[in-house]
């Protein structure tokens, strides 16, 4: 497994993590636990924000459904950083959390009006129109309040690009936005300049997630530049926001090669300034959106190893107490992560195994074969970069409770959302009457 961020081992050759100790961690929080490397979550806003905020030019906003709490909203703010909601649940998150309403951009398909009348109600900056159904409800929204919305156009530019098909959202057959080659883009901005009560700023994209080829950005951020020129032929109006959305690919494993970051930044404002100045265009302000690339790589599940299965001459099955409940990834998109025995970290792998987790089904597999010391019960596994997509992907299958979540620096742990109990599972369970007599 690489060391990532504050990631060393210590004296005794246990896995450290912002100073913390992974062993005594999961002896003072229990298991699993998701534990969140808080300076290398900084460092990776901060990197983004030099990036492409220098000079006051651009905006990165964090993408909240990568992994969203009251405290992560705080470092996201603290870090200069706006944020990308998808649901009235995520914004709630953010309003509790105190965070700046201007700096949210309100993005989903399926926005329903309870949703968007909290969004009106919160004053986000920016709502994202994915569809007419939407753009109408809101226009009418907002004229019931009396107050104009600033609104961006979600657009699917036809762009395909080599990752999981799952994940794949920018090519013309997807549920997100309004397709660009088939004309409806078009027809949409002039829908949305004729709405009395929304504000059109400009335009947003997604072409996918964990993306590794920067070329695939570049030519995203072409075509809608010239979509951007086409809108000032057909309209006169002038487009003053281009969001590019998400996606920048980060290493779970050696077989992942992620671009570099400020080649990326480079690439697409480099492009954006190009093509407007080709075309005769103001330069737009830049928005990206990124998640994975903030989140994922500050994250390292703890688990406790229990049962290991030997079936002679086959496999060797190491359990351990969480599995795809924590972490759904490689059971939905057959994900690979790396591991280590963070107790026996500075031992040589001397047998290859592979981790499941407690669920009861067959498909519930972390890693497939993955050579490691040797494994014995009681042993501490810790599986790297699972900081995005995991927290906000949990579940309570099998009626398992959710793991805790810590933020852990300069030697310190706190709790950043408390492990569910075994109360927290019934919580919402009800007895209608006519069950609650026994005969
Ligand atoms: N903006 C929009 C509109 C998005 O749909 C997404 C991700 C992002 C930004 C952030 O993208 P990122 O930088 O994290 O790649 N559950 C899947 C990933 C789904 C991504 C959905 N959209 C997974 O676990 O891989």
């Amino acid at each position: 497994m690489k060391l990532q961020g504050t990631a060393t081992v210590n004296e005794q050759g246990h896995l450290t993590i912002g100073g913390c100790d992974a062993v005594e961690l999961v002896k003072s929080f229990g298991s699993p636990l998701y534990v969140m490397d808080e300076a290398l979550l900084r460092e990776n806003c901060r990197v983004y924000h030099q990036a492409f905020c220098a000079g006051g030019a651009g905006e990165v906003l964090y993408a909240g459904k990568t992994f969203l709490t009251l405290a992560m909203c705080r470092l996201v703010e603290d870090a200069g950083l706006g944020l990308d909601v998808v649901s009235g649940g995520e914004l709630y998150t953010a309003r509790r959390a105190g965070f700046p309403m201007d700096r949210v951009y309100f993005h989903g398909n399926n926005k329903t009006p309870a949703e968007l009348m909290q969004a009106l109600d919160y004053g986000v900056g920016q709502v994202v129109v994915d569809n007419l159904y939407e753009m109408a409800m809101l226009n009418n929204l907002a004229a019931g309040r009396e107050v104009p919305v600033k609104v961006l156009l979600r657009i699917t530019p036809g762009i395909e690009c080599h990752t999981h098909e799952f994940i794949r959202t920018g090519q013309i057959d997807s549920k997100f936005g309004f397709a660009l080659p088939t004309g409806q883009a078009l027809e949409a901005v002039k829908a949305v300049i004729d709405h009395s009560h929304l504000v059109f700023t400009g335009l947003h994209c997604h072409i996918g997630s964990q993306i590794f080829e920067l070329t695939s950005f570049g030519y995203a951020a072409t075509v809608m530049m010239e979509f951007i020129a086409e809108i000032r032929r057909q309209t006169g109006v002038t487009v003053g926001t281009l969001n590019l959305g998400g996606g920048f690919g980060i290493r779970y494993t050696e077989a992942d090669t992620p671009g570099d970051l400020a080649a990326y930044a480079r690439l697409v404002l480099d492009t954006v300034a190009r093509e407007a100045h080709r075309c005769g265009l103001s330069v737009p302000k830049v928005v990206v959106e990124p998640g994975r690339s903030i989140a994922g790589p500050a994250g390292t599940t703890l688990y406790t190893v229990g049962s290991v299965k030997e079936i002679r001459g086959v496999r060797r099955y190491v359990a351990v107490d969480g599995g795809m409940t924590d972490n759904p990834r490689p059971a939905l998109y057959g994900s690979r992560y790396e591991a280590m025995l963070a107790n026996k970290a500075d031992r040589e792998a001397v047998e290859v195994v592979s981790i499941t987790g407690k669920c009861c089904e067959s498909g519930d597999m972390l890693i497939w074969d993955i050579a490691l010391p040797k494994v014995e019960s009681g042993d501490i596994l810790a599986v790297s970069c699972t900081g995005a997509y995991n927290y906000t992907m949990s579940m309570n299958y099998n009626r398992l409770a959710k793991p805790a979540v810590i933020f852990v620096r300069d030697g310190q742990a706190a709790v950043v959302v408390e492990r569910e109990s075994l109360d927290d599972l019934i919580r919402n369970d009800r007895i209608p009457p006519y069950l609650q007599g026994r005969s």
